[in-house]
């Protein structure tokens, strides 16, 4: 079980060093771009700023050839601290396979149905990324989306395990672990969002008020 940070900010990442727990860092080409510096730039800064964990930078190029080259030289520039994030879809599901079979850690990223999932499954991936929210506001339950496909993960009887990304609430992040996200991946705020309640805060205030 792991909580990944979904940012490709240096100051994020180096706050999520800081509080020792964080797995990992998922980026996305939005995120990406935001920072206003070259992936290629941004991708080993960020390995560095956590110190540990893989860095998931997700493959954008027009074409398969270009999502390969891409691939490889992103993987060379950090060699064994850069995962993939490869969109599933029927064009990028044997290049999935092709680096997964390299020793690559691959997730499978944008999957919105168990039949995606279990193809990426056999394909390789170790994570699914499914996105929660938006499929909640898309397709209706991004919840029973989690549970399909830490189903389809266990039917498959591989290492594939389900990250749940696109969380927008400390409730909607819990409730995709319980519905079988092995991992989340959030923004910081989000992250720090999870240690908190009013009333906690309210019951220290008591506390401190007591001469
Ligand atoms: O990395 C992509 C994922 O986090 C998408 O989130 O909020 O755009 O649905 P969102």
């Amino acid at each position: 079980m792991s909580i990944y940070l979904d940012s490709a900010s240096i100051a994020e990442a180096t706050r999520a060093a800081e509080l020792g727990f964080v797995a990992g860092i998922t980026t996305n080409p939005k995120l990406l771009a935001r920072e206003g510096r070259p992936p290629e730039a941004i991708i080993p800064d960020l390995c560095d700023a956590l110190g540990w964990g893989l860095v998931f930078y997700q493959l954008n190029g027009p074409t398969l050839e270009e999502r390969e080259d891409e691939a490889r030289r992103m993987l060379a520039l950090r060699p064994h601290r850069i995962g993939l994030k490869i969109p599933c879809t029927s064009e990028n599901i044997g290049l999935l396979a092709r680096l997964a079979a390299e020793g690559v850690v691959c997730a499978a990223t944008a999957v919105f149905s168990s039949h995606q999932g279990y193809l990426a499954c056999e394909a390789g991936a170790r994570y699914l990324i499914p996105y929660v929210n938006r499929a909640t506001r898309l397709l209706g339950d991004g919840l029973a989306l989690v549970r399909e496909l830490a189903e389809v993960c266990r039917a498959t009887g591989g290492s594939t395990e389900v990250l749940a990304a696109s969380l927008k609430s400390p409730q909607e992040a819990v409730e995709a672990v319980v519905a079988g996200a092995a991992h989340i991946t959030a923004p910081l705020e989000l992250i720090l969002a999870l240690g908190e309640h009013p009333l906690t805060r309210q019951a220290l205030e008591a506390f401190a008020s007591i001469p």
